[in-house]
């Protein structure tokens, strides 16, 4: 049985489409009091951008918005995300010949000052974010210029002292079938492990899409990939988008792949939770970055439910 299943969220000024006032009482309904979700994620506030933008200033207001929210309701907390290349302050790029040094001291700053900020609240926290390629070598972000392989055993490093009781997840999209990118995962998950590193978990973001869905069969042997290097695993920022407008045809697609990847998750010993990524289609991320596509969610703009509501539930 999965620990939890959760919806991210954002703080109100964060919000795609915001302000969207009227919605916000039947959104908020759903999200905190419904009993729908027993786990939350902070979309954008506990990201670097936002709570180091100039260096050494700290902000923790936006991310509080949503974890105090979750503390309140009893839910589980995963925290998102300590050391990513991307929604990055732009004063970390603005140099790119820093020296190793100067690097490490940024990053152990960084993240000993968020992880602390939160100590003790986060079920998990995602310590890297999205470090690979689609061929499994990895991406060059200015941590890994750099600083190399380092940047990963010094994040995670830093965060099990700063919060050890916190799991710690390498977290990434496009993990959710075999290929050479879950091949590169599986080799950051050993990295640590060979220098004694603490490492919890692999975060599968499932950010998929309904027209072309991986098998059920794909979803359970790349979670079993991960299970059986002895971490645990979680669909973390799961939604499925379809080009729009959607028809029954592909709301029917994304049912069938809701229930894939949600049962894939079911089914494996390892695989403890499911969170998507918000859960009323306004404010998906989707429309914004992938043109002609969106009703990625559970919850129409009406507040009627897709058919892949009933698909999860079928899963469960
Ligand atoms: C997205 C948010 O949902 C958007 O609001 C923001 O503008 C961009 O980032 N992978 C991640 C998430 O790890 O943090 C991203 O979230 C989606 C892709």
């Amino acid at each position: 049985g999965l620990k939890y299943f959760g919806a991210a969220t954002d703080s109100p000024g964060f919000r795609e489409r915001a302000p969207y006032v009227e919605q916000y009482p039947k959104y908020d309904q759903i999200m905190w009091k419904s009993g729908e979700f027993g786990q939350t994620t902070p979309t954008n506030g506990q990201k670097w951008l936002f709570t180091e933008p100039e260096q050494g200033v700290f902000n923790y207001t936006e991310g509080n918005i949503v974890t105090s929210k979750a503390r309140k309701h009893g839910m589980y907390l995963r925290c998102h995300a300590l050391v990513w290349h991307s929604q990055l302050a732009p004063w970390v790029e603005a140099k790119q010949d820093w020296t190793k040094d100067e690097m490490r001291k940024i990053i152990v700053s960084h993240v000993t000052r968020v992880a602390t900020a939160w100590k003790g609240q986060c079920y998990a926290w995602d310590v890297v974010n999205e470090a690979l390629n689609e061929d499994g070598t990895y991406r060059e972000s200015i941590f890994y210029k750099v600083l190399g392989e380092e940047y990963l055993t010094l994040s995670f490093k830093t965060a099990a002292k700063v919060d050890p009781k916190a799991k710690l997840y390498y977290n990434d999209y496009n993990l959710e079938w075999p290929s050479a990118k879950t091949e590169g995962a599986q080799r950051i998950v050993r990295l640590l492990q060979k220098n004694r590193i603490k490492i919890d978990g692999v975060g599968l973001q499932a950010h998929l899409i309904a027209e072309q869905p991986p098998t059920l069969d794909q979803h359970i042997d790349a979670i079993r990939g991960f299970a059986k290097l002895g971490v645990e695993v979680a669909l973390t920022e799961l939604d499925i988008r379809l080009k729009t407008p959607s028809n029954p045809t592909n709301l029917e697609q994304q049912k069938q792949a809701y229930k894939n990847v949600v049962g894939a998750c079911v089914q494996v010993k390892g695989c403890i939770g499911v969170t998507i990524w918000d859960f009323y289609d306004p404010f998906s991320w989707v429309p914004h970055v992938f043109e002609g596509e969106g009703d990625a969610l559970l919850w129409f703009e009406d507040w009627s439910r897709h058919p892949a509501y009933d698909g999860v539930v079928e899963a469960l």
